[in-house]
């Protein structure tokens, strides 16, 4: 069965207070998860141990940074390298989203070039992928979303890939509570596994999870995580309230 991932990318929101207590609701309510049934919290860097700790010992919970530098050491005043999160006891790192393409230019070359630091720092991936609404609008989101994978990923050795997830997040749709509807992630996401399955063969594309991303919430969850290759979600606005975030994770356990 492939795994199915519901994370919180809290992004710059929370101070430790009020991170500590949702991780402690989120904790308490939560359903029960399995291997194929994960949570992530994404908090902010200066957070992440802290936040580790509360779920140390919670099955299938952990935690990731939301970036990672591309080097492993030097002089890159405020960065953080993918080994200093390993050496934390960070297993994950979230990379590529959208607004650290836009505000720190990050380009494929460099996200590739992060992929293979998180990697040989030995930390899990979410890679994220996603057009803006330009793209969307002139009908071209299948070549732009193929061309961001192609640029940063496809240096990959097929057996990198059992460490990394993939989220979908159509730029339109991040905190504008303008979700796509579950027919525009389906098919984009059958797309991606397309385009994963002509470079490294369809067992391993099969065996990708594929995470939607963009104004997710409790009311739109289970129907994103009924289709067939949508395998849980990236969530930003509603991963910062208790109630909200256990609702999409009930959605993703009880999904097929
Ligand atoms: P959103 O953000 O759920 O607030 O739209 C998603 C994301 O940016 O990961």
């Amino acid at each position: 069965m492939r795994k199915k991932i519901v994370a919180g990318n809290w992004k710059m929101n929370l101070g430790l207070a009020e991170g500590c207590q949702l991780v402690q609701d989120v904790l308490a309510g939560m359903p029960t998860l399995s291997a194929e049934r994960q949570v992530l919290f994404a908090p902010s860097l200066l957070h992440l141990t802290q936040i580790q700790a509360l779920v140390q010992g919670k099955e299938f919970v952990r935690v990731a940074a939301q970036n990672c530098h591309q080097e492993k050491r030097g002089a890159y005043t405020g960065e953080v390298s993918a080994e200093m999160l390993h050496s934390a006891g960070i297993p994950v790192v979230i990379l590529g989203h959208s607004e650290r393409r836009e505000y720190n230019a990050e380009s494929d070359a460099i996200l590739a070039q992060k992929l293979d630091a998180a990697r040989g720092a030995d930390l899990d991936i979410i890679f994220c992928c996603g057009e803006p609404l330009s793209v969307r609008d002139a009908g071209s989101q299948n070549a732009f979303v193929e061309s961001q994978i192609r640029a940063a990923l496809f240096h990959l050795e097929a057996s990198a890939w059992s460490r990394i997830a993939l989220a979908y997040e159509p730029i339109w749709a991040i905190g504008t509570g303008r979700t796509a509807s579950s027919a525009q992630a389906q098919e984009m996401h059958a797309h991606i596994r397309n385009v994963l399955a002509s470079q490294y063969g369809t067992t391993l594309a099969e065996r990708v999870p594929i995470l939607y991303g963009g104004s997710c919430k409790p009311s739109n969850a289970a129907e994103l995580f009924a289709c067939p290759d949508v395998d849980g979600g990236l969530i930003g606005g509603a991963s910062l309230q208790a109630a909200d975030f256990l609702g999409i994770i009930q959605a993703m356990v009880a999904a097929k």
